[in-house]
């Protein structure tokens, strides 16, 4: 699909007036500053179809049903987006390039910062080798890092200046505008400079599938938070369906039909350096389909190691089910506790982690030594609790041979009777069905306060951008709970960092999604209708204390289990708890 840019989309916008557009399928009557009709996209009998043409948006109080031009053509008239384009352009009287010059422009833009990031990570590597540079190569080196990795990877060091990059790659004639667009550079919002986006920073490169760097990952040398920063996302780089790793290991993925996905960048580097070359990374973010179908284009058989800590535990089993589902063959790797891969091949070599692999567990059992750790198998409530949390598993399992293989395992594991086990799963199954129902008759009828809190901060900042550098010091994209709000939210964050213009209108057509759009206008006419400031404060509160309170349900969770299982609770368990309790009446006393 071709992309046009802003410009030419700008263009058919200022010439196609909406309320003259849309005229042509709805009745329309004034109605204050805007316009009202029957909406198009509903029966009703009274009119809630607004279209307001200074906005250029039009919103459905009914429906919810919302956008601007392109929208209203894509749903009315059920085009695509390129489709959509064209009619409008037409209609405008604005000549569009064609497809295929538009097509060699995109690839000449991805072209260019191919370059651009391949003339940075050479000096990045350069630089690892100077004076200046020894530093992050002592430290490489104190990692177990040697120069034959170094160099197969094109690892580097970014040095300490806010500008270093930038004043190489102008001395090699190249524009700022560029380094913007890969990412290798922003704008600071005080004193308007542009800045380094990596600085004193070990560099790893992140390598499309051909080869070409998409993007960085840079480390600190010491202790220092974030431990890592990662390119931005690019019109090259899109971090949920890239690997790290994946371009070096994709021969001896292929070769051994099988690949090992790791937590960190470190794990990828040391295990190739041991002769491990089928293991690859997800990009700092949970794995996602994306990701597991690109590793299915390679080998049947996926092994995950991640580290043997709570939160890669946790990774791990948010992992399994995305990796099965994309039809890989699932086992994982048996680490000692709180370590990563990295460590062991460090402290224990190249033939205890082969022998690790060699032994990693299959779904069923990897999952029974982990809740035999938090129950206790020995306790009938244990064997219980085991039990009910694998249902969830086994209700997934399609094949009729694979459930009772493992359905005998518990059973043997347990010791307990595999019918019995069977007719409770069968319960478990009538009950969810139940459960389902309920749970979403209440999820519709209450909108909670974070849910508008969220909207809140959105509209506030289509009316006012200056306030997002407020709102990104206080809050991160993951602290909203809607996965609508997370991609308008990231979406906003990208423009301001490219320095564009963020408006309802940008946000619609970057993202291209029409149910995006409809939030958007929904937003913008019935949410938030004028700035303000104390909203904004009042919400960045709301939605900080409901992640607290989810942080607390879950460990109040964990703290209840174990007492249900008489198990003594952690005393860190228990000071978290206080100290977010403390958080969130601190919080809540507060004025805003
Ligand atoms: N990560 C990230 N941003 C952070 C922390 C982590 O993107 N602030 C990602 C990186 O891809 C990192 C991975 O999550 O490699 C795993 O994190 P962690 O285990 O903390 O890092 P390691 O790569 O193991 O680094 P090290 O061995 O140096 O601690
Ligand atoms: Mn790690």
């Amino acid at each position: 699909m071709a992309r046009y840019s802003e410009e030419i989309l700008d263009e058919i916008r200022d010439k196609i007036d909406i309320v003259t557009l849309i005229s042509r399928y709805v009745v329309l009557k004034k109605s204050g500053k805007s316009y009202k009709g029957l909406c198009p996209f509903h029966q009703e009998k009274t009119p809630s179809f607004m279209v307001d043409g200074q906005k250029q948006m039009y919103h459905c109080f009914g429906c919810g049903e919302g956008g601007n031009i392109f929208t209203f053509i894509m749903k009315i008239e059920k085009t695509n987006f390129p489709e959509t384009v064209k009619i409008l352009a037409n209609r405008a009287g604005v000549h569009l390039p064609d497809d295929r010059k538009q097509h060699s422009k995109e690839s000449e833009e991805k072209e260019a910062i191919f370059n651009l990031n391949k003339i940075a990570a050479d000096y990045f590597q350069k630089n690892l080798f100077t004076y200046r540079g020894k530093v992050a190569l002592q430290y490489l080196i104190k990692r177990g890092f040697n120069e034959e990795l170094i160099k197969k990877f094109c690892i580097g060091y970014s040095l300490p200046e806010f500008d270093d990059l930038i004043l190489f790659l102008s001395s090699k004639k190249i524009e700022l505008q560029n380094l913007f667009k890969a990412g290798l550079a922003f704008r600071s919002n005080n004193t308007k400079k542009a800045i380094d986006y990596f600085r004193n920073r070990v560099m790893f490169p992140i390598f499309n599938l051909q080869g070409k760097i998409i993007a960085f990952g840079g480390r600190v040398l010491d202790n220092k938070l974030p431990k890592y920063i990662n390119s931005p996302e690019t019109i090259v780089y899109n971090k949920t369906n890239s690997l790290y790793g994946l371009f070096q290991a994709r021969q001896s993925i292929r070769q051994d039909n099988q690949v090992i996905i790791m937590e960190g960048y470190t794990d990828v580097l040391i295990a190739h350096q041991f002769g491990f070359s089928n293991a690859v990374a997800s990009l700092g973010t949970a794995l996602t389909s994306q990701q597991a179908n690109l590793m299915k284009r390679f080998a049947d058989e996926a092994i995950i190691a991640f580290d043997s800590d709570a939160a890669g535990e946790n990774a791990t089993l948010r992992s399994i089910n995305i990796v099965k589902k994309a039809g890989l063959a699932v086992k994982i790797l048996n680490l000692p506790p709180n370590t990563d891969p990295a460590d062991i091949l460090l402290k224990k070599g190249k033939k205890y982690f082969a022998n690790l692999i060699e032994n990693s567990l299959p779904l069923i059992d990897y999952k029974l030594s982990i809740l035999s750790q938090k129950y206790n198998p020995s306790h009938i409530s244990g064997k219980l609790n085991i039990v009910k949390s694998l249902f969830e598993d086994l209700i997934e399992i399609s094949s009729e041979i694979e459930l009772q293989n493992d359905i005998k395992k518990i059973a043997e594991e347990l010791n307990l009777t595999e019918e019995s086990i069977l007719i409770d799963l069968n319960r478990y199954k009538k009950g969810k069905n139940k459960l389902i129902k309920n749970s979403t008759i209440v999820q519709t009828s209450v909108e909670a306060t974070y849910i508008n809190a969220e909207k809140t901060l959105i509209g506030n900042i289509l009316q006012n951008s200056d306030i997002i550098e407020k709102i990104t010091s206080e809050l991160e994209v993951e602290d909203f709970t809607i996965f609508e709000h997370r991609v308008i939210f990231s979406t906003i964050f990208d423009l301001y960092k490219t320095g564009e213009i963020i408006s309802p209108q940008s946000i619609i057509n970057k993202v291209e999604q029409p149910n995006i759009a409809n939030l958007i206008s929904q937003i913008v006419f019935k949410d938030v209708i004028s700035f303000d400031l104390k909203a904004v404060n009042r919400s960045i509160k709301a939605i900080k204390i409901h992640r607290l309170q989810q942080k607390l349900n879950k460990l109040k969770k964990i703290i209840h289990l174990k007492e249900k299982d008489d198990k003594d609770v952690d005393a860190v368990i228990l000071q978290e708890y206080q100290e977010t309790l403390n958080k969130i009446n601190t919080l809540t006393k507060s004025v805003s």
